[in-house]
């Protein structure tokens, strides 16, 4: 499974980076709101920051809803660096954009996504990524994991190339249970990557181990 940053911070993504398991970068215009991203020069120069510090596919958001205003927007951003990948809304315009980007060279990830159905469209649009949102399924009382369960089973059963992007993590347990659910990949905020390094019985073991150095040295 491969490991995704789900930011806009600079600090954070360079802190993910160096620890040498970090694949790519996922934002949103949320994301990019909070980092006090404003106008679309800085965006892009944002977008070209990452690109250049993470050597994996970068998402990069569309926040235009209708067909031409989506594959205008896609280009530019995928002009951008070649590891963009744009971001596109599971809307109808979106679904025929993804259609549009994949006949002419650009990959994608189709955003927004909370049904196997919607997983499907996707698919046969031909999107590179597929973001189902596993957080906020969750946050409406039904299971998000089951949903990567169940579109994984699909797209094997159906040989769909989309790769399953487990997005809206909140914890590192969702990262486990992605990885166990057959999730291709998993976006996640730091905290929830950093968590996967704690285990009480490590820090024990390991305050035990350098006591007992003191004695050989
Ligand atoms: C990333 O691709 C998604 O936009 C993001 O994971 C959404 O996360 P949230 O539900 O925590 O806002």
């Amino acid at each position: 499974m491969k490991f995704f940053i789900d930011t806009a911070n600079l600090d954070q993504i360079k802190e993910a980076n160096e620890l040498g398991i970090l694949d790519g970068v996922t934002t949103n215009p949320s994301l990019m709101a909070k980092e006090g991203v404003k106008g679309e020069a800085a965006v892009m120069n944002h977008y070209k920051t990452i690109c250049e510090m993470v050597d994996g596919d970068i998402s990069a958001e569309v926040i235009s809803t209708d067909f031409k205003g989506i594959v205008e927007e896609g280009k530019k951003l995928a002009a951008i660096h070649p590891n963009i990948v744009v971001k596109v809304p599971m809307i109808k315009d979106g679904v025929k954009a993804i259609k549009w980007f994949k006949d002419n060279g650009i990959r994608t990830n189709c955003t927004l996504v909370f049904s196997a159905g919607q997983a499907i469209l996707a698919a046969k649009a031909g999107a590179t990524y597929l973001s189902p949102f596993i957080g906020r399924i969750d946050d409406s009382n039904w299971d998000g994991i089951d949903l990567i369960a169940q579109v994984a089973h699909i797209y094997s059963v159906q040989g769909f190339k989309t790769e399953i992007l487990a997005a809206s993590i909140r914890s590192s347990i969702h990262i486990v249970k992605c990885a166990e659910a057959g999730a291709d990949v998993c976006t996640c905020p730091l905290p929830s990557i950093l968590g996967l390094l704690n285990h009480p019985l490590t820090d024990i073991g390991l305050a035990k181990f350098l006591e007992d150095a003191k004695k050989t040295q």
